[in-house]
């Protein structure tokens, strides 16, 4: 099985053992930038698939539109998950896929200051850099705050979205990673982060920014996570 994922494997080849260094020694972000993460053809190849993938829907209860996939059934996106959890068994082996969606953005826009339910998020970006009208930015922004690791019933909205939070607890710090395509960030699930402004041509859906996420974590602890943050949502909607 690890003979086959290695010799079949969807992402270039790496020194992950700089990854994971790279994950370490960036405190308090904690996250390490992949470029060129897949190879070329696959780039091309899973850009296409979610394309075509029927599975998009409009999101609700927001201002900006935005068009969610979750977990699309794309056999590309498990082949990547296991080939991580071979590559670098220090960061993932203790780790299941536990969650993946990917976002589709038909207007340019901020997103908003969040941070993830997992324990390890990785992001891709798939538009080709052609579609990128501003290659200066586009891409993420990690603040130097991290989320409880687990929801409290006090202060809830420190668990997932929190602007003010953010705020209350920051020292000044944040690092912005521009947009690339075939670009891969993996961070720590508990940083709070934003997707930074971004310019696309928008013309038609292979020129909208997409961003595929793969979450990342222990399958018991994260049920538990989304059911306390469930939970903690539902005491904040009663106050
Ligand atoms: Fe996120």
């Amino acid at each position: 099985m690890i003979k086959d994922v290695l010799e079949s494997s969807l992402i270039a080849s790496r020194n992950w053992q700089s990854v994971l260094e790279a994950y370490k020694s960036s405190t308090p972000y904690n996250y390490v930038v992949m470029d060129d993460f897949l190879q070329p053809n696959i780039c091309k190849q899973l850009h296409q698939e979610l394309l075509n993938h029927l599975g998009w829907r409009y999101q609700d209860d927001i201002e900006q539109p935005i068009i969610n996939n979750m977990r699309p059934d794309i056999e590309t996106i498990f082949t990547i998950a296991e080939s991580l959890k071979v590559h670098c068994p220090s960061l993932f082996s203790n780790y299941e896929l536990v969650e993946h969606w990917a976002l589709m953005y038909p207007k340019n826009a901020l997103g908003k200051v969040h941070s993830d339910i997992g324990a390890l998020t990785l992001n891709i970006w798939l538009t080709p850099e052609q579609y990128n009208l501003d290659s200066s930015g586009g891409g993420l922004v990690f603040f130097d705050v991290k989320r409880e690791s687990e929801a409290s019933s006090n202060k809830p909205s420190s668990y997932l979205w929190s602007e003010q939070y953010v705020k209350d607890f920051t020292a000044g710090q944040k690092v912005s990673v521009n947009y690339k395509c075939n670009r891969a960030l993996l961070f720590d699930a508990r940083t709070f982060h934003q997707t930074d402004t971004f310019s696309f041509a928008n013309m038609k859906p292979e020129s909208y920014r997409i961003n595929l996420s793969l979450a990342f974590d222990n399958p018991d602890a994260y049920r538990d996570r989304v059911s306390s943050f469930t939970k903690a949502l539902t005491n904040k909607s009663n106050d």
